[in-house]
């Protein structure tokens, strides 16, 4: 364990300090720590109040034993000689955790240095008293503080306590709900994509069943399948080739896959109607890019509809023109994502 994270599970409360007053340096280097404390935006709102004046210290210990309710004489400092109290500007949205933050760097500062420190509230109720607003004026503080709590510190006089249990069920793992999956087809999986096939295209176009069962057998890790659930509610498909362009040949000739060749050919990309734009056929083709960089493609190649022209350069894939591909009769335009 490195020494910051000992030293965060090693402090502790300190409730009995020894009157010697800490070393000047020490207690300027517990001050400094503080002030070095993240703050919201860098505002750097909190102030510092450093009481080691016994008389003032004396004071203020009288006053939070009064707001604290205890029976006169109990000092809520414990003994302790230092009392830093920590202001934080009330025009800063973030004071009062800024504030806490200071104090939080400080108690570390003063374990660090081997001094006992505590955090001891009711500053707040101090520093509204027109009396402590007079204090704060004649030390040159000017602006709208509010006391957000003091760190006592000194040398410390008891046994140092064992740190409470940490309690349970307190940390939460977050993940987004995994409902939709993306995973490549199996053999299992032909009757689903005949059937989304089918949803998505007009007769002519749609590849057949037979069509697909023998693409499964040639290349059911080049299809990438997206499921809300258990349904199969998006596809991508093609073979991998050497050549550079896609021919009409390739969607009836699975045989011409070829599984170390240069290009990632995309067949189509079908969401069935209910699920269309939501950006699902995105991700299943930012998947298909990504897998085919990983496995050392020089890129993707698709044909598409000219409506389709546009969405398509979203990621990257560059206009060919007009393709070779009269398949369903339809024009083609064929795009090009070279890594
Ligand atoms: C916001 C805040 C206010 C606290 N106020 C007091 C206080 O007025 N008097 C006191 O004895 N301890 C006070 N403490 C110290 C807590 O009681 C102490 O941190 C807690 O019991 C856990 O012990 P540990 O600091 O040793 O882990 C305060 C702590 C925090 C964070």
């Amino acid at each position: 364990m490195n020494e910051v994270i000992r030293a965060i599970k090693e402090r502790r409360s300190i409730r009995r300090f020894k009157p010697d007053m800490p070393k000047r340096e020490d207690i300027d280097a517990i001050i400094e720590a503080g002030l070095y404390a993240a703050s919201g935006k860098g505002r750097q709102s909190p102030i510092i109040i450093d009481v080691s004046d016994p008389a003032l210290r004396a004071k203020i210990s009288r006053d939070n034993c009064r707001i604290g309710g205890w029976q006169e004489g109990f000092d809520p400092f414990y003994g302790a000689p230092v009392v830093l109290a920590v202001l934080a500007d009330k025009e800063c949205p973030t004071y009062i955790y800024d504030g806490s933050l200071v104090i939080g760097n400080m108690m570390l500062a003063a374990h660090s240095l081997g001094l006992g420190s505590i955090w001891i509230h009711r500053a707040k109720q101090e520093f509204e008293t027109d009396e402590y607003k007079k204090m704060l004026e004649s030390w040159g503080v000017k602006g709208n503080y509010e006391g957000i709590g003091h760190c006592a510190t000194g040398f410390i006089d008891c046994e140092i306590p064992e740190a409470a249990p940490r309690r349970e069920g307190r940390v939460f793992r977050g993940f987004m709900p995994r409902r939709f999956s993306i995973r490549p087809a199996t053999p299992d999986d032909l009757d689903a994509i005949a059937a989304v096939e089918a949803e998505c295209f007009p007769e002519a176009e749609a590849a057949t069943r037979e069509q697909f069962a023998s693409r499964l057998e040639h290349y059911a890790s080049h299809f990438w399948l997206m499921f809300d659930g258990g349904k199969l509610i998006a596809f991508v498909d093609g073979m991998v080739s050497d050549e550079p362009d896609l021919s009409d040949e390739m969607y009836a000739h699975p045989e011409m896959h070829n599984e170390s060749g240069k290009w990632q050919m995309i067949f189509g990309v079908n969401t069935i109607p209910e699920y269309r734009r939501k950006g699902y056929a995105g991700q299943l083709i930012m998947r298909a890019i990504e897998d085919s960089r990983n496995q050392g493609r020089k890129g993707v190649v698709l044909t598409c509809k000219a409506e389709l022209v546009n969405w398509y350069a979203k990621f990257g894939f560059v206009n060919e023109g007009v393709s070779e591909s009269v398949h369903g009769g339809a024009v083609w335009y064929q795009m090009r994502l070279s890594f």
